[in-house]
């Protein structure tokens, strides 16, 4: 039984909410390792269709990694602790099913890169997000020098990153760092709409957009448009896709099965 997260699925839906409200949910080596079974489940278990990914609490998503572990961590620990992170977010952004971040309050440092590995970002209007660890003495290392300024550009990342400034909900709006901004006591419904709307859609072409975008963003675009023309071959081939067509023919609603 996980001690620090929370996981409820309903209907194809998982919640994930991790939980240290008294700690403002900063992941530590137990948050991280329950995380990563967590995507063992979600990557696995089919009737896993969509997450959400939450914090418990109304003042915290995450509030970085955990300072008193890093404080004592030595060179060695310290990229280790870092490349396993980064590959339990990996993972999750490599899952295959939407996950939506519904940032509920303080995304900062290791919470701000776990926000960013999501697909997509709904913050609560009081939410604030900031990469503070250089006011640490220390950088990034669950990937915020490398999502942050893909998501936000160079410049803007930059100016977060050096320094470790926060910015509120409407901020990170204005600069792409989240999609919505909705008032807080609203906030898992609206996640749980926009993933029921998503999962409305057709499975596998889902997972091929989640895929391509992935794989084309870190390529050319000349192969990033092959990639594209080779999964719409491939989609044809899929029983959704005939049953989406057809369905829009007959003036009906689809009835996917994901095969
Ligand atoms: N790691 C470990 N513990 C943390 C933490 C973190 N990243 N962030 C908060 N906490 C703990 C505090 O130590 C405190 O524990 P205590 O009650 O046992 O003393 C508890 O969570 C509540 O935090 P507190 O600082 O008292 O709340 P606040 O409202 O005064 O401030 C923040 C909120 C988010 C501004 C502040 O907690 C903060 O700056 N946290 C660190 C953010 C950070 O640097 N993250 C990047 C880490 S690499």
């Amino acid at each position: 039984m996980p001690t620090t997260l929370l996981f409820d699925l309903s209907n194809g839906l998982a919640r994930v909410t991790i939980d240290r409200p008294d700690k403002l949910n900063a992941l530590n080596a137990t948050v991280i390792a329950e995380l990563g079974d967590a995507v063992t489940r979600i990557e696995t278990d089919a009737a896993v269709r969509g997450v959400i990914l939450t914090g418990s609490g109304s003042k915290a998503f995450v509030a970085g990694a955990d300072i008193s572990e890093l404080a004592a961590q030595t060179p060695m620990q310290g990229k280790a602790r870092s490349a396993l992170g980064q590959q339990v977010f990996r993972r999750l952004e490599r899952c295959g099913k939407p996950v939506i971040a519904a940032v509920n309050g303080f995304a900062l440092g290791g919470g701000c890169e776990l926000a960013m590995a999501c697909h997509i970002r709904i913050a609560a209007d009081h939410a604030k997000f900031g990469q503070p660890e250089v006011k640490l003495g220390i950088g990034p290392g669950y990937g915020g020098t490398a999502r942050l300024p893909r998501l936000v550009g160079k410049g803007r990342a930059l100016e977060l990153l050096l320094t470790g400034g926060t910015i509120d909900a409407a901020e990170a709006y204005r600069i792409g760092l989240v999609n919505r901004v909705v008032p807080g006591d609203q906030l898992l419904a609206e996640s749980e709409t926009l993933l029921r709307t998503i999962l409305e859609n057709g499975p596998l072409a889902i997972r091929t957009c989640l895929e391509l975008v992935d794989a084309g963003l870190d390529t050319t675009l000349e192969q990033a448009l092959s990639l594209e023309a080779n999964h719409f071959g491939l989609l044809s081939a899929t029983d959704d896709m005939r049953e989406g067509t057809k369905a829009f023919l007959e003036k009906r609603k689809p009835a996917f099965k994901g095969v």
